[in-house]
């Protein structure tokens, strides 16, 4: 299935030509959310427009490990782009504070999310166009081009921000996300990129069941960080489309240096999918599941259990928020 005729390479082409003629001169602004779409539209825009294009990477404290200096050092870094870091971990963590309700949770990180862009694109002076990373799924999810809706996208339209931007540029909008990744590829994107599994934007707040503190969310990004390096020393993530931990609040009993302890545990998921509506859970290795509960217990204080989400989507979601 694809919405191109053609190479890859002369999309790319045809592509940067777009953008140059929409930008038409004007400054040119990227929001960078550490994902493949809105990498591969940053890295177009920079090679359509150069200097003339300012990207913004909001860090909300819900990144992975180390997520936010590998987006600093790849677009600043590898391809020179001018790259604004937001670090707003302390803004987001207190407007957070004390809020468990899933829904809710998201919907003050969105809205939270929106004010730190806007002020930031403001600081900027006029920016002329926005660049999004709005992908053909998202437009046939929204019920556009033909298709009927299936639920509301935050990509398209954009996020409702209070900015007039004069023209809003969706690059890949014709792109399917197996193209976008092929995309990157081409773009010269590392696989740790073009390859990225989905992330949701509410990122590891969805994940961490309960009140959002940074300890908390330190103990889930380092399980997270040790459960994915198992995964992927095994050569399990090209067979898995996601892969994660996540922190179900619950704690229990145990053993720790001959002492009795009462820690949090740790519940690892990772499912295979086609379209993520729905989902299925693979049998994964026992010897790697055992090696990624080893390291766990061992190497992230607090936690003293781990156990395997097993269900499938439907009846259970992929995230646990
Ligand atoms: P669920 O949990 O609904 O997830 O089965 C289906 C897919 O969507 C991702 N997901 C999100 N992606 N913003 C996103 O961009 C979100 O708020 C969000 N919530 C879930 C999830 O990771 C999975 O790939």
């Amino acid at each position: 299935m694809s919405n191109i005729t053609g190479t890859m390479e002369t999309f790319i082409e045809e592509a940067c030509e777009s953008i140059r003629k929409e930008a038409a001169g004007r400054p040119v602004l990227c929001a960078l959310s550490g994902g493949v779409d809105s990498a591969v539209c940053a890295v177009l825009a920079h090679r359509a427009v150069g200097d003339a294009l300012t990207c913004l990477f909001v860090d909300t404290g819900f990144m992975r490990k180390s997520e936010g200096d590998q987006v600093t050092a790849l677009f600043r870094g590898t391809y020179a782009i001018n790259l604004i870091r937001v670090d707003a971990e302390q803004r987001f963590l207190a407007r957070l504070a004390g809020v468990t309700e899933p829904e809710l949770k998201r919907k003050h990180i969105g809205e939270e999310f929106i004010r730190v862009f806007e002020e930031e694109a403001r600081k900027l002076g006029k920016i002329g166009c926005l660049v999004q990373g709005t992908i053909y799924p998202d437009i046939m999810e929204s019920g556009g081009d033909g298709y009927k809706q299936v639920k509301a996208h935050h990509n398209v339209g954009g996020m409702p921000l209070n900015i007039d931007f004069e023209a809003v540029i969706e690059p890949v909008k014709l792109l399917y996300k197996e193209e976008v990744r092929e995309c990157g590829r081409m773009l010269g994107l590392p696989e740790a990129f073009a390859g990225r599994q989905p992330f949701p934007g509410p990122g590891l707040a969805v994940r961490c069941l309960g009140a959002l503190t940074k300890p908390r969310l330190d103990l889930l990004r380092e399980a997270d960080a040790i459960f994915r390096e198992e995964i992927e020393k095994a050569g399990l993530n090209k067979e898995l489309q996601q892969y994660f931990a996540i922190l179900p609040g619950v704690r229990s009993v145990g053993v720790r240096d001959g002492a009795r302890c009462y820690e949090e545990t740790i519940a690892l998921r990772a499912i295979t999918t086609r379209d993520f509506v729905t989902a299925g859970v693979p049998r994964l290795p026992w010897d790697v599941l055992e090696a990624a509960a080893a390291r766990i217990t061992s190497e992230v204080p607090g936690v003293n259990r781990v156990v395997v989400d097993v269900t499938p989507k439907p009846p259970a979601t992929v995230e646990w928020e």
